[in-house]
């Protein structure tokens, strides 16, 4: 039996998935002994991913929805939330881009889809995240953990699962390749940020600057 594009994509990019839950930033947001230093760290470390993605993550997105219109969907920028975390855990964002972090978007629309499906999809593992804060850290959704706890009060997953499982499975249904590959280069890319990352924060080659 033929499998639908979300199972694909689901399977396909399971070994990406796994090997960043792997990767030690994660690995420590879901120890028992995380600190607030720690859980600081990664909240800077994605808002620097989701700052230097979204301002062309957000207009691309919103033509491909003017192309394919949509009422149920529409992207939340998570750079903001993230930054309001940063705030409220009393870190500091600092104010730059990485020029270096790819994905570049000019992987074309079906590339966009599967970037949105990493960023969508991961409000899934939010669910498990936040109720971790919650029990190490005691931090919630109004206390610096509102970017792990966007699936509480956001629909974005299902309206965009919906969306990808309906209109966008016909019209790009030629495409299915590039929408997985764009799914993988997600996943890739914020591993290797994330990575870099730590070597910034273990100051490994405080020779070479960092950001
Ligand atoms: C420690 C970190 C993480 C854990 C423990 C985790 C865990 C999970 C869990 C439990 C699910 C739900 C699976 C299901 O309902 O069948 C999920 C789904 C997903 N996660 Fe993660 N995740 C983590 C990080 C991430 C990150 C950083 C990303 C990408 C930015 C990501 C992308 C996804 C996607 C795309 C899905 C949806 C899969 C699908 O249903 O098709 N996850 N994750």
């Amino acid at each position: 039996m033929t499998q639908s594009l979300l199972q694909q994509l689901r399977e396909q990019t399971r070994p990406a998935h796994t090997a960043l839950e792997a990767q030690p930033m994660l690995t420590r947001l879901l120890s028992a002994s995380l600190t607030e230093e720690e859980y600081c760290q990664l909240l800077q470390s994605m808002w620097a991913f989701y700052r230097s993605l979204e301002p062309e993550l957000v207009p691309a997105t919103a033509a491909l929805l003017r192309q394919h219109p949509n009422p149920e969907y529409r992207y939340l920028p998570r750079a903001p939330l993230l930054a309001n975390d940063c705030r409220v855990m009393g870190c500091a964002c600092p104010d730059l881009t990485y020029p270096s972090i790819e994905p570049r978007l000019d992987g074309g629309e079906a590339q966009l889809l599967g970037v949105l499906y990493v960023i969508e999809g991961s409000t899934q593992g939010g669910r498990f995240i936040s109720r971790h804060l919650a029990n190490t850290l005691g931090i919630t959704g109004d206390t610096g953990a509102s970017f792990f706890n966007i699936y509480q009060w956001d629909s974005s997953w299902a309206a965009f699962r919906r969306w990808l499982s309906t209109d966008m499975a016909i019209r790009y249904q030629d495409d299915y390749k590039s929408i997985i590959e764009g799914a993988d280069r997600t996943f890739s890319a914020l591993h290797a940020h994330l990575d870099r990352e730590l070597t910034c924060v273990l100051q490994v080659s405080p020779e070479q600057p960092c950001r």
